[in-house]
């Protein structure tokens, strides 16, 4: 069975875009491959590592969260990067290969030193993030990393990494793919992309009131000023929910209505709020369920950690044998 490894960094509850653009691939994944998940507590110190106070809460709420929506510990292997120390000796090897020019290279060191110019990311660790991620990938042996396509070229350098150890040592690791997922359409409640930043997410926590009042408050196709104009849902914020949450017969109802001034945004809204909520009960049962048992969640990631020990611990001994190191 082919090998899927993933990560993301902590950042707290799952909102829907999380969800439908890397979670709920995680979950379907399952069906059909060795799958291993983490939280990447390493990598999100490559900026944060001035303040670290809200890792270890945004990690239990983010493994939580995985769970509630069908990660299963049966069968997958779920666990926290910085408990496998082997990540971290991986990470130091694969560094000793690794090109300065390579890391200089990547598009998105750049981008972040200029757009976080606050965070003094002038350090070796942050120039460093795709050895790590390397090293996360590489531990596995893993073939295959569901990734967006803002990892591109991390997946690219990993590759690069990859195939230079093998080259210089011996084939240890299979050469790893980017699996990148068609992810749907999913905007923040103002219009832009939905993101913890922008303060426009819809969580996958969120009471059902919550639900109700954010969707209320969504911006809708702005040509529909009074109840009687009509609009276009391909220029609607709401819209794209529907896609995700509305029954095709539903969705062409709803697109009737708009343009013809049948259905007025507010109705529009109530039918997604319904919908959407529907599909959130069991997740919000299930979290309520995970929640009222407490130290499960740790119990997961403590025997998550074991096996991903035991499998990093493997990939070690190769590592060590290619390298003749004793
Ligand atoms: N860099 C990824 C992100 O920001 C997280 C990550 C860390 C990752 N290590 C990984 C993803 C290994 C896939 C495989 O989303």
């Amino acid at each position: 069975m082919k090998i899927v490894v993933s990560g993301l960094r902590p950042t707290g509850r799952v909102h829907l875009g999380n969800y439908w653009g890397a979670v709920k691939n995680w979950v379907d994944l399952q069906a059909g491959y060795a799958c291993r998940y983490f939280v990447a507590d390493l990598h999100a110190l490559t900026t944060d590592y001035a303040d670290t106070s809200a890792i270890r809460e945004a990690t239990l709420e983010a493994v939580t969260d995985w769970l509630s929506v069908g990660l299963d510990p049966e069968r997958s292997v779920i666990f926290v990067q910085s408990q496998v120390p082997q990540t971290a000796e991986l990470a130091l090897v694969l560094g000793m290969i690794t090109p300065l020019g390579w890391l200089e290279r990547v598009p998105t060191y750049k981008e972040q030193l200029e757009q976080l110019r606050e965070k003094e990311l002038g350090t070796y660790g942050f120039l460093g993030y795709p050895v790590l991620m390397t090293a996360d990938i590489a531990l596995h042996r893993a073939h295959l990393v569901p990734v967006g396509k803002d990892q591109e070229s991390h997946l690219e350098i990993c590759r690069e990494i990859v195939r230079r150890f093998n080259g210089m040592y011996g084939e240890v690791f299979p050469e790893p793919q980017a699996l990148f997922t068609e992810t749907p359409k999913v905007p923040g409640l103002d219009g832009r992309k939905m993101s913890k930043s922008y303060n426009n997410t819809i969580a996958l926590s969120d009471t059902a009131e919550e639900v109700a009042k954010k969707v209320m408050s969504m911006v809708t196709d702005p040509r529909r000023a009074r109840r009687s104009d009509p609009g276009n849902p391909d220029e609607c914020n709401l819209f794209p929910f529907h896609r995700l949450y509305s029954s095709q017969e539903e969705r062409a109802e709803i697109d009737r209505g708009c343009r013809t001034a049948g259905l007025g945004c507010v109705d529009c809204k109530k039918w997604l709020i319904r919908n959407m909520n529907a599909a959130l009960e069991p997740v919000r049962a299930k979290r309520a369920g995970i929640v009222a048992s407490p130290g499960y969640v740790r119990d997961v990631l403590e025997s998550g950690g074991e096996k991903a020990r035991a499998l990093a611990a493997e990939t070690m001994k190769g590592v060590a044998d290619a390298m003749k190191l004793l």
